[in-house]
């Protein structure tokens, strides 16, 4: 177990010198396309290129190393997480997946296992979404789901992803051929925090997890009138901001109501011209809707779009909804699954399944492979947050039985 001890500390310390990538000098935050972001993807293609990988940078920034086998004719198994972050994150979302993926890899070269399938490790460019408020535009080109109408979209300094594309050195123009079609893939595994209490409150290190749930990412824009708040008597107000508070605890009340079936979170608020003493005219916030079963999601967006609505028309305010980006509950592949229960059971451990609250590039991966995820014991489930942190102990279980996992794949992959 000596060999585990060493891996988990050369992981450990490659987490935090990614982390040492930040656009902001006070706490951790790696947006796609920010030089932090181009200077952390330079680091992971080195340590991609020192593995002995065929190491690559995409039209989109992901970083690509792939272990080619001996077969011409083999399929791809990919193993993947993201390297860019939320704002004032945590060190190990994605992050991990990243750097134990390329551990793993590391050690079949070093231990000269035979594979028959070539192995490509991605480090995904921008799962979070937080720079365009559209997730997973790293894995989708990948997956070949890539729209390509959203170059233009612009974020919050008017900059659009077309001009970033070109910062990073990307051509928009050959996106589609960075992606790898579903017939040259055999699966895709991506090992993660769970981002949530359960391992923490059972004392178990890893998960199965056997399905992530569906997500709508909805802009919700509330249009009053702007006006004195020294001259306007409170009876003749269109305060956007008053109605979009009354919306917003409507919708945690219809969250709350399905018994916490469905999660509804409103993440930003944006008032235009916010000044202490104008009537908020014009509000944007932002809406973030999930659930495992697409036709409770679909019901839940329904009842709070209406009732929205009904707030607005009482308030005489102009009441807009976008969907900004929705990904249906994705199902993970029940033979892959078996062997990570059996990994996680031969090493000793408590075998127990979940659902990801929490989206992952393993949902646009899964429009083209089967996909397999392993979630790993953080702190109190904290994530999205710099608190978030995992034990040097759990890194080493999850390793083992990342392990097994593969080397169950790699003798089951022919038989
Ligand atoms: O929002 C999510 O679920 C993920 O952290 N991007
Ligand atoms: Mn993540
Ligand atoms: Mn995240």
């Amino acid at each position: 177990m000596e060999e585990f001890e060493e891996r988990t500390a050369r992981i450990l310390v490659r987490i935090n010198e990614l982390a040492g990538y930040s656009e902001d000098l006070q706490c951790l935050t790696r947006t796609f396309g920010s030089p932090a972001f181009i200077e952390a993807g330079k680091k992971v293609f080195m340590w991609m290129t020192q593995a002995g990988l065929h190491t690559s940078i995409d039209n989109i920034g992901n970083i690509r190393g792939r272990l080619v086998s001996a077969d011409k004719k083999a399929k791809t198994f990919i193993i993947a997480s993201h390297i860019d972050t939320v704002a004032d994150a945590g060190k190990f979302d994605g992050t991990l997946g990243v750097i134990m993926g390329l551990d793993l890899v590391e050690n079949l070269i070093k231990s000269k296992t035979a594979i028959p399938f070539n192995i490509e490790l991605i480090a995904f460019s921008d799962e979070e979404g937080v720079r365009f408020h559209s997730t997973y535009l790293g894995s989708k080109v990948v997956a070949g789901t890539f729209d390509m109408n959203i170059l233009n979209k612009k974020d919050a300094e008017g900059i659009t992803l077309n001009e970033v594309v070109k910062f990073i050195g990307g051509d928009v123009g050959k996106i589609r051929g960075d992606a790898i079609s579903p017939q040259e893939i055999s699966g895709y595994f991506e090992i993660h925090i769970e981002q949530g209490p359960i391992l923490f409150e059972r004392n178990i290190p890893a998960a199965v997890v056997t399905a992530i749930a569906g997500q709508a990412r909805i802009e919700l824009h509330f249009k009053g009138v702007a006006g004195h708040a020294g001259t306007v008597p409170m009876n003749m107000r269109n305060d956007a901001l008053c109605a979009a508070a009354e919306c917003i605890l409507q919708i945690e009340s219809i969250a709350i109501a399905q018994k916490n079936k469905v999660v509804a979170t409103v993440g930003k608020v944006a008032i235009r011209n916010a000044a202490s003493n104008v009537i908020p005219g014009d509000v944007t916030c932002s809406l973030d809707i999930r659930n495992e079963d697409e036709k409770i999601l679909e019901e839940a967006m329904q009842k709070i779009k209406q009732v929205c609505e009904t707030v607005c028309n009482n308030r005489a305010i102009i009441f807009e909804w976008e969907l900004i980006q929705s990904a249906k509950p994705v199902a993970c592949d029940e033979r892959m699954n078996q062997l990570l229960e059996k990994a996680i059971s031969d090493s000793g451990y408590e075998m127990i399944k979940l659902v990801s609250g929490a989206g992952h590039d393993a949902v646009a991966i899964a429009a083209i492979a089967p996909v397999a995820m392993m979630f790993v014991r953080c702190y109190k489930g904290i994530s999205h947050n710099p608190l978030e942190n995992v034990a040097p102990a759990d890194i080493k279980a999850s390793l083992v039985i990342a392990e097994k996992f593969i080397l169950n794949f790699i003798s089951k992959y022919n038989a």
